[in-house]
């Protein structure tokens, strides 16, 4: 298990470019099992979630090749065994997107239940609700969920939550069948406007992704095609909040500024300055650092996948915070954490913090217990005194490419320690 050890204090300043979006890249694998040949991915990440879907559906049958950095394809025209086990389900719960193009294309899957995980229960229910909406008999035993259909028809569906997983899944299930899907309450994250285009030049026809309701009309077949994926809100996200809590002065390039409102309004509010360009943006940070509240929401609202390093950010600033997570119910696991390091934090609720701002924060041996409470520690950490000891950081490889290598390029003092 690496561990990062991080010497704060240093301002990072330069560029840090940005990889393509892991939440994007997921569904897109799992696109490419429609796919009649092989398909070609580009702005592909080298992440631990990467490779644990590649490892998915290659034991589903596909084939995957890497072209060369950043570059994949794959067939899954070869698909024969219908089944992804729970060793691989329970290490990424976004494996269990793979279950949708597998009944729409083969009329069966069965597909591990994913289970909770840090950050809460994180139920499927909507899944396959919808699934159900477009005529798939579901059973569950063993741990599992097998879907069957012989024939998937279109169907009206309503999600009572915008989820982004079942937003996806149940899009991949009803490209390839036949008749009219209608999504409504669907999500609205950026990646679901990916994935709709990768469909697209696939032969879909899709039409209001990004917005509530998406229409998908069904075809009979899905040809192969290569797409670049979009670059990683959240890691350019992540950057961005780490320019502003050392008070560098950082070029964030191959950033999505349009993907980036909430986050980029919020900075400016506590003090920071940012220049958004055509695909970069630059931040400076304040030399104090402003209270704000932040409230976590589906998209275009603040994500919640920046809450903990925004918090992390937030614990240094000049006066109270309240931070609102509603999205996941137990999102908080980087407090306790941050703590350690001399924030003060309280959780008040399952879904509220109050923090009030301290002087400074100072380094300690610190746990990431995810990936983006592993990342909060990171931030904290390039602003603290002293020296960060992370241990479990397998959970930030989950989802940033190269994170210490990247910060090392702007200044920052970060080294990787390997271990057995
Ligand atoms: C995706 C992202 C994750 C992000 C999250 C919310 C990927 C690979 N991951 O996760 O980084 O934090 O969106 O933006 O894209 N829920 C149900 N029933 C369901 C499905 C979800 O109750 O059938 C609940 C979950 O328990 C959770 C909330 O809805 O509380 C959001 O989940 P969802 O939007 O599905 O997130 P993911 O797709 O898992």
């Amino acid at each position: 298990m690496d561990r990062f050890v991080i010497r704060g204090g240093n301002p990072l300043k330069g560029k840090i470019r940005v990889s393509g979006a892991k939440n994007a890249v997921l569904p897109l694998f799992a696109a490419a099992l429609l796919a009649d040949g092989p398909c070609r991915l580009t702005n592909v990440p080298r992440l631990r979630d990467v490779h644990t879907m590649i490892r998915v559906i290659e034991t589903l049958g596909a084939k995957v090749e890497w072209i060369e950095p950043g570059e994949v394809q794959i067939d899954g025209s070869g698909v024969t065994n219908l089944e992804a086990p729970y060793d691989l389900v329970k290490t990424m719960r976004a494996s269990f997107i793979v279950l949708g193009p597998l009944v729409a294309r083969h009329g069966y899957a069965r597909v591990a239940l994913p289970g909770g995980c840090a950050i809460g229960v994180r139920q499927v229910d909507l899944h396959l609700k919808g699934l159900q909406a477009m005529g798939a008999t579901i059973e569950m035993g063993e741990g599992y969920v097998a879907a069957h259909a012989k024939q998937l028809h279109g169907g009206l569906i309503y999600l009572d939550f915008p989820s982004v997983g079942a937003t996806e899944n149940l899009m991949l299930a009803a490209s390839l069948t036949p008749g009219v899907t209608i999504i409504e309450n669907a999500a609205m994250e950026p990646e679901i406007g990916d994935l709709a285009r990768f469909l697209t030049s696939m032969g879909a026809r899709v039409k209001g992704a990004g917005s509530k309701v998406i229409e998908v009309s069904g075809v009979e077949r899905l040809a192969a095609a290569n797409h670049r994926v979009i670059p990683d809100r959240i890691e350019a996200g992540t950057f961005m909040i780490a320019a502003a809590i050392t008070g560098g002065h950082v070029t964030v390039e191959q950033a999505p500024c349009d993907m980036l409102e909430s986050l980029t309004a919020k900075l400016l509010e506590t003090g920071a300055s940012i220049y958004l360009g055509e695909d970069s943006v630059e931040v400076t940070g304040p030399k104090t650092i402003r209270a704000v509240n932040l409230t976590t929401q589906p998209h275009p609202g603040f994500p919640t996948d920046l809450q903990a390093p925004f918090m992390a950010y937030l614990a240094l600033a000049r006066g109270t915070s309240l931070v609102t997570e509603t999205i996941f119910e137990n999102r908080f696991m980087h407090v306790a954490e941050l703590r350690r390091m001399g924030a003060d934090i309280q959780v008040q609720s399952a879904r509220g913090a109050l923090l009030n701002g301290v002087s400074h924060l100072s380094g300690a041996p610190v746990m990431a217990s995810d990936l983006r409470a592993g990342a909060a520690l990171v931030v904290a950490a390039l602003a603290a005194q002293g020296e960060t000891d992370i241990s479990r950081i397998y959970h930030v490889d989950r989802g940033y490419e190269m994170l210490d290598a990247k910060l090392r390029g702007a200044g920052a003092d970060i080294e990787r320690i390997k271990e057995a």
